[in-house]
This record gives structure tokens, C-alpha cells and sequence, in this order.
């Protein structure tokens, strides 16, 4: 077990009722929840790993890849689909070879989507990092990408 996992693991109890919050931890500490973790996580709670994938899965929260240095989320909230949404996602997903959810071979991006970004005005929407691009299309979406290493 790598040792930060064991600093995290020993703040907590063994009580499977700790499982949330020692997921919640880890993922604070590294951004995602590596098969590792969950291998520590599951002996140390003495839970099977299956069961840990089980009970995270209906927690949003958590995510089990590892984090981009970018992060592309895609609205597919009920405006943003009807403008076009879906088409960009399907753009996203062939041109850097991802599913939703994962993260390119190079690390340099992650791709999600979201159900809505609160600002339908303006869809479809993509947000890059911090960053809401409006009224967005396909070759500006190319165009856009380049400029994140
Ligand atoms: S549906 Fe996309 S911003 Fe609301």
C-alpha cells in the first residue's frame, strides 16, 4: 500500500461506515481514486473491492481516472442538446480518442458532461477549465483546444 493512502487510511476507522469519507479523502488528496487505492481501501476496511465500486458508483463525486491537465465538459442539459451539444461531444470523443468520463493517453485532457452549466442562452455551451465558451461549434471548438497544452 503506498503510504499516503495508509496516513489517509489511519485517520479513519475500520468500520465500513467509513468508506465515504475515506473515498472522499483520497480523492481530495489526488483528484481521482486509482485501482491501488481501492485495493488499500479494500483491505484495510475489509470489504471486497467490488462492493467499493458498487456503493461509489451511485456518487457522482467520485471519479476513478485520472484527472486531465484540462478539464472539457460538454453540456448536454435539454438546450445545449437541441443546439448541437451531442454533435460536439461526438466531435470530442473521436478526435481525442476518449469516452466520456476518461482521459487522454497524453494526460492533457479530461472529457465530461454535464447535465446543465446554468446558462442556456447561450448553449451549446463547453466549459475548458474555468472557462464557459458559448454558442460554441465544432470548428471553434478545434480551433480552441490547440491552445491548451
Ligand atoms: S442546458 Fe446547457 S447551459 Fe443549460
Amino acid at each position: 500500500m503506498p503510504e499516503p493512502i495508509r496516513t489517509i487510511l489511519e485517520k479513519h476507522s475500520r468500520e465500513p461506515d467509513e468508506l465515504i469519507p475515506i473515498l472522499q479523502d483520497v480523492q481530495k488528496e489526488y483528484g481521482y481514486i486509482s485501482a491501488e487505492s481501492v485495493k488499500g481501501i479494500s483491505k484495510y476496511l475489509r470489504i471486497s473491492e467490488n462492493t467499493i465500486y458498487g456503493v461509489s458508483s451511485f456518487y457522482a463525486q467520485f471519479r476513478f481516472t485520472e484527472p486531465g491537465r484540462h478539464s472539457v465538459k460538454v453540456c448536454l442539459g435539454t438546450a445545449c442538446h437541441v443546439r448541437g451539444g451531442a454533435t460536439l461531444l461526438e466531435m470530442l470523443e473521436r478526435g481525442l480518442g476518449v469516452h466520456c468520463g476518461e482521459t487522454t493517453e497524453d494526460k492533457r485532457f479530461g472529457l465530461e458532461r454535464v447535465a446543465c452549466l446554468g446558462c442556456c442562452a447561450l448553449s451549446p455551451v463547453v466549459q475548458i477549465d474555468k472557462e464557459i465558451f458559448s454558442r460554441m461549434t465544432v470548428n471553434r471548438l478545434t480551433e480552441q483546444l490547440k491552445e491548451y497544452e
